[in-house]
């Protein structure tokens, strides 16, 4: 056969494989997500940047639990974000007002007294869904399909804890979860070791891991390399839509306290980093690594033991991210915010 025709043949092959690709690639059905979350404000930013995402992304609920601020704060500003999404069809439940054992703690002073900075907090029009956020989770994970539920978690896991000791079996319907968490490279942000939402809530994240279920970790080993900066802000602010105008005006609130205490050039926006990591994960990286909670009184009260080098010879747990592509984050976070009102 002529060098042109094998040429021709071969550029033919290329294209059907290429076509049926993306075909597959338009036809992959989006993943059934439930977000638990505390806002919080960057819980507010990973809402309307999951809420923007319908294509990879069909969230099916949001559970509320209190972290940064009281229960009730945290479902008015979870509702909030819904509204300003325009994706009020998605039910918020509300969920644990405190944690498993530990006394309460609060974040006022990182996101105000509402629990969102820079913005004005009102009633959202449309109310909770009746029921708890934890029995919502063992109605909808028990009656699943095997693997098929994702979980972000956004705050302390308390709401999954409980579902998981109340009904154990639900752990066959969870796909993966992926938690907002925990520190070792970088230290803690509550206590020199331990991160806010592992502090606020450790038995409840004991209780998660102890499950087996398939888990991610973005710990602040990775939020603290995706940091804001004037040209990102103003990246996002030149969208030009009110979600843009609010992300612009929460994150200018919310970035200065973490600027200041760790001397950074721009301030993390947590977690929102498990979102997009959900859409596009190969902006980040990590390792399969062995991980356990300190949840003894003490110093080290809530610290991750994440043992990045083997050095335990103990079997993996969970996979730890470890660092990410800071423009690509926030590319991809503009283009979602772009198709807000
Ligand atoms: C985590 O703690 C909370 O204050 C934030 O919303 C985020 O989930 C960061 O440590
Ligand atoms: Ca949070």
């Amino acid at each position: 056969m002529p060098e042109r025709v094998q040429k021709a043949k071969r550029l033919l092959r290329g294209l059907v494989l290429m076509s049926a690709l993306s075909s597959t690639a338009v036809l992959a059905a989006p993943r059934d997500l439930i977000i638990d979350t505390d806002p919080g404000a960057d819980d507010v930013v990973a809402l309307l940047f999951a809420l923007a995402s319908p294509e990879e992304l069909k969230v099916r609920a949001i559970t509320t639990v209190a972290g940064n601020v009281r229960l009730d704060k945290t479902s008015c500003n979870a509702r909030l974000a819904r509204e300003w999404a325009g994706r009020e069809e998605v039910p918020v439940y509300a969920g644990a007002p405190t944690p498993l054992v530990r006394t309460p703690i609060y974040a006022e002073n990182i996101h105000g007294e509402e629990g969102l900075p820079g913005v004005a907090v009102h009633e959202p029009k449309k109310g909770l869904a009746q029921g708890s956020a934890v029995q919502y989770l063992i109605d909808t994970l028990g009656g699943a399909e095997p693997n098929s539920i994702t979980l972000a978690m956004l705050g302390p896991q308390t709401n999954l804890a409980l579902a998981l000791i109340q009904a154990p079996q639900i752990v066959k319907g969870i796909k993966e979860v992926v938690v907002m968490g925990g520190a070792h490279f970088n230290g803690g942000n509550i206590t020199p070791v331990a991160e806010f939402n592992l502090y606020a809530d450790p038995q409840a994240a004991e209780v998660v891991l102890r499950s087996g279920v398939k888990l991610t970790y973005l710990p602040l080993d990775v939020t603290h390399k995706v940091l804001t900066s004037e040209a990102r802000l103003k990246q996002i602010r030149g969208l030009n839509n009110h979600a843009s105008k609010l992300v612009g005006d929460i994150l200018d609130a919310y970035v200065k306290g973490d600027m200041a205490h760790y001397g950074l050039p721009g301030g993390p926006v947590h977690d929102a980093s498990v979102i997009a990591y959900l859409l596009k994960p190969e902006l980040f990286s990590g390792r399969q690594i062995h991980m356990s909670v300190d949840s003894r009184e003490g110093p080290t009260f809530g610290q991750t033991i994440a043992d990045w080098y083997g050095t335990l010879e103990l079997p993996a747990n969970v996979m730890w991210i470890e660092s990410g592509d800071a423009q690509g984050f926030f590319d991809l976070l503009s283009e979602r915010l772009a198709r807000l009102q």
